[in-house]
């Protein structure tokens, strides 16, 4: 509940999103995310989240505010306006990649403290930064799995393979942050002592994450707060109890059960 609230409303307050609408946005997003998901139900939250969008676009024409979609509407380039699809599309690609990612970094990193407890000490006592938790989190345990087709425009020699031209690639970012040529033979471990700055976590290219300042800060801001209002935290179950939520796309844990105080005795 802490990872969610914080990404969404930060997401959907720039956006100019109602913040009674969050849990509602939320079940919406994770019916699409899931993979366990069926066809006519991701269909449906489809529907609801682009009649939702048309609804903020509708109201913010009439009422503009001090917010990202407001902005949107009133741009121009070269004498050109976003129609009103292309605005839905970017209010739904925005509140999606701006609050599920964001959380699957922010509950990657608390698992990665807890059951690490010698590298929360090292946080706590300075000796490293929450910057490190925070890239290496993302090396680690990358909050987008997989990122789905792109099409080779030529062919590709790669290794002992070419890519053919009109391929469909999956970019795996899990598989990328683990890369024993890149990170060593410790790879699979979780360790802020490393340097994790290589990760391509946040994509590559000209599409890389147009959010990835926000998702870096959100955490930055989140993380030792929660650590320090609450000192005491820990798992609240045992590490192979924790379920990845099935998706091919997102790496997210359907719970992260933490205990806030110590136990009394
Ligand atoms: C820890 C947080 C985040 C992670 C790990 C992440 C990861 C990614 C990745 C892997 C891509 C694909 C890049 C590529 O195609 O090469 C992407 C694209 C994108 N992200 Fe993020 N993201 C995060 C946070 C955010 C936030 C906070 C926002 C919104 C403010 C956002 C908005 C977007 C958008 C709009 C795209 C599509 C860009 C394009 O296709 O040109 N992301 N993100």
């Amino acid at each position: 509940m802490f990872a969610f609230k914080l990404p969404m409303r930060v997401i959907s307050e720039l956006m100019g999103v109602e913040a009674a609408e969050d849990t509602r946005l939320r079940a919406l997003y994770d019916t699409f995310f899931s993979s366990v998901s069926r066809a006519d139900e991701v269909r449906a939250a489809m529907g609801e989240l682009f009649a939702f969008f048309a609804g903020v676009v509708a109201e913010k024409k009439r009422r503009p505010g001090d917010d990202l979609t407001s902005a949107l509407l009133a741009a121009t380039e070269g004498g050109d306006r976003l129609s009103d699809e292309e605005l839905i599309g970017t209010l739904l690609v925005m509140i999606a990649a701006g609050h599920e990612t964001t959380i699957n970094l922010m509950v990657s990193a608390v698992r990665g403290l807890l059951t690490h407890p010698d590298q929360l000490a090292l946080v706590r006592s300075g000796a490293a930064s929450w910057s490190a938790v925070v890239e290496e989190t993302l090396r680690w345990s990358p909050p987008t799995t997989n990122f789905l087709f792109r099409y080779a425009t030529e062919d590709i020699p790669t290794g002992d393979v070419v890519i053919k031209e009109g391929d469909a690639v999956m970019i795996s970012y899990g598989a990328i942050g683990r890369d024993e040529a890149q990170h060593g033979p410790t790879a699979e471990e979780f360790d802020i002592t490393r340097d994790a700055g290589r990760h391509l976590s946040f994509g590559y290219g000209p599409h890389v994450c147009p959010g990835a300042p926000l998702g870096r800060l959100e955490a930055l801001v989140a993380l030792p707060a929660l650590f320090d209002r609450f000192p005491d935290l820990t798992l609240a179950v045992p590490e192979d109890q924790l379920a990845n939520t099935p998706s091919i796309l997102v790496n997210s844990l359907r719970e992260l059960p933490v205990r806030l105080t110590a136990p009394r005795d």
